[in-house]
């Protein structure tokens, strides 16, 4: 089967998961089958792709422990240029030490570049549902875990590769949150525990973006692949709209300087530009004309 949505979400079907599951509510499949993900990605692979972060190059790697903050120079060798700090390569031995010793998860980030089978699944999955694609993979030892409790601004599928991971998943404060909504001192008391469920090797679980979850390693490692994409949302189109109105339009691009600025007359004459032309040009073949930029391109990989 060719490894699209279709495929992430097999025995489930994809018109089911689109019509109920897509941006409302989590969903776990529970394959009972181990093997699933091997033509994704195998621990035998992840060796291998490891084995790239000596010398880093564009692998992004970083580790992670909710208890603490690790500096960069923990575990990887750090040169200077000028005033800039560069992560030059990995110290594997440093990095798996902190992983056994001090219970830190290895975060692969970016790994749609590195890792064709990943990229080839984005690529088949922005297409399908318009996004921007990304991929971060997680390594975990046992009873670990590597954020507190959070929400993303972006829907997730979380692969599990090999071992298990406890999740508990809340209620969502704000549904469907863009990016300037996510404040990561939210305060997260008092939301109501939804879902709480140990997804095991094989499994998958969707999450839409604004369900808070805390998540934890068992008493087994774990790694999993947290894969989705950022959707083209109607917000979006409507920016792109007044953004590309702004090009042949100098009320739009005039500063909004607080001496200059006159109150209702400005106002008016936006509202009313905004009005004429929302009502004559934003239409359909205008939204077709922007869905075809989020098709997927390797620079535009998101970070999870
Ligand atoms: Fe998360």
């Amino acid at each position: 089967m060719k490894m699209n949505l279709e495929w992430l979400l097999s025995p489930f079907d994809k018109q089911e998961f689109l019509d109920f599951y897509l941006e409302q509510q989590p969903l776990v499949i529970s394959r009972n089958n181990p093997h699933y993900f091997e033509k994704l990605l195998t621990l035998y692979d992840l060796n291998e792709l490891m084995s790239h972060a000596e010398n880093l190059g564009r692998l992004d790697v970083v580790l992670v422990n909710a208890g603490k903050k690790y500096q960069l120079s923990d575990y990887a060798k750090v040169e200077t240029v000028g005033n800039v700090h560069i992560k030059s390569s990995l110290n594997i031995s440093k990095a798996l030490q902190l992983l056994i010793q001090d219970k830190a998860t290895i975060v692969i980030n970016q790994a749609i570049n590195e890792w064709l089978p990943l990229r080839t699944l984005a690529a088949n999955y922005a297409q399908e549902l318009n996004t921007i694609p990304g991929a971060n993979i997680f390594i975990a030892p046992p009873n670990a875990e590597c954020f507190g409790a959070h929400f993303d601004e972006h829907d997730l599928f979380i692969l599990q590769i090999y071992g298990s991971k406890h999740w508990r998943i809340y209620e969502n404060p704000i549904f469907l949150p863009l990016e300037p909504q996510n404040e990561r001192n939210f305060d997260f008391s008092g939301l109501k525990l939804l879902y709480e469920i140990d997804l095991q090797q094989g499994d998958i679980l969707y999450l839409p973006r604004g369900f808070v979850h805390d998540v934890t390693t068992t008493d087994r490692a774990s790694v999993h692949i947290s894969f989705g994409g950022q959707h083209l949302t109607w917000a979006s189109i409507v920016k792109s709209f007044v953004t590309k109105l702004a090009k042949n339009n100098r009320l739009l691009r005039q500063g909004m300087i607080k001496d200059v600025y006159d109150g209702q007359t400005y106002d008016q004459m936006v509202l009313e530009l905004l009005k004429k032309e929302l009502e004559l040009n934003f239409n359909t073949p205008f939204i077709e004309s922007i869905a075809p930029k989020f098709s997927f391109r390797s620079s535009e990989v998101s970070y999870f």
